[in-house]
């Protein structure tokens, strides 16, 4: 049974992360992307101090934000990300995301990047406790529970993850019933098809998808089959 109220929920979301793309030809994929029915382009960056992995930057954002009208997702896995929230709000970026740990002032951080004309994201890592949102709801648009641990594309999901998002997705109904802003509820990390239906059930609304888009192209080179494929399987009627 789906956690808390469905029909409060707000319009699901699949956000396919070019990370698992063709780098060579990262423009013609995001249009891909877009043509195929994605809802955002989820951009992972990554700066090899936070996560041992090294990914792309501002200039990746804002040479690939006039090829699609689609919102661009960044989910910033870097030490200290205000100087970063700058530079990608200048790029384009729609939404910023950043993980409690990787900067000293949360409060501070999540302002900055409203100030900034974006929407705000809050990370919490498999391990990291839903009471780190306790005092920031306020400021956050979007929560993304992470559902392996961050770094590379291509993990397996982490299946005790699910009794989380039913957690926070009753903590967010309640916050919603008591007149509080609807706030998403992404996850990120080994979604596939297969899999994506449970989750939904179990209360998100935002699904990221990386090796299982970029793995399953169309005969075309297209990723509207598998992009169907997950909406139908969140249980997805209409589009965001
Ligand atoms: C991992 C990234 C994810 C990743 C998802 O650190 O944040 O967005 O690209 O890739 P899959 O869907 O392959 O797990
Ligand atoms: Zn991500």
């Amino acid at each position: 049974m789906p956690s808390g109220n469905p029909s409060r929920r707000q319009p699901a979301v699949i956000a396919p992360s070019i990370l698992s793309a063709d780098f060579a030809r990262l423009g013609e994929e995001v249009r891909r992307l877009e043509a195929g029915g994605a809802d955002w382009v989820h951009f992972d960056v990554m700066d090899n101090h936070y996560v041992p992995n090294l990914t792309m930057g501002p200039m990746f954002c804002e040479a690939l934000r006039p090829l699609v009208r689609i919102p661009l997702d960044v989910h910033l896995m870097v030490e200290n990300p205000d100087p970063l929230i700058e530079a990608f709000a200048d790029a384009g970026a729609d939404i910023l995301s950043v993980h409690p740990e990787s900067t000293r002032h949360l409060d501070r951080t999540l302002q900055l990047i409203r100030d900034r004309g974006c929407r705000a994201g809050v990370v919490l890592n498999p391990a990291s406790p839903l009471n780190w949102l306790d005092h920031v709801l306020e400021r956050v648009d979007l929560v993304l529970l992470m559902t392996v641990n961050p770094g590379f594309g291509g993990q397996s999901f982490i299946e005790p993850m699910l009794d989380k998002v039913r957690a926070l997705r009753d903590r967010l109904d309640a916050r919603a019933a008591a007149g509080g802003s609807s706030i998403r509820l992404q996850v990120d990390g080994g979604v596939n098809p297969s899999n994506i239906g449970l989750i939904a059930a179990a209360g998100a609304d935002t699904f990221v998808a990386g090796s299982a888009v970029f793995g399953s192209p169309d005969p075309d080179g297209g990723y509207a089959g598998v992009i169907a494929r997950l909406k139908a399987s969140a249980g997805v009627t209409h589009q965001a």
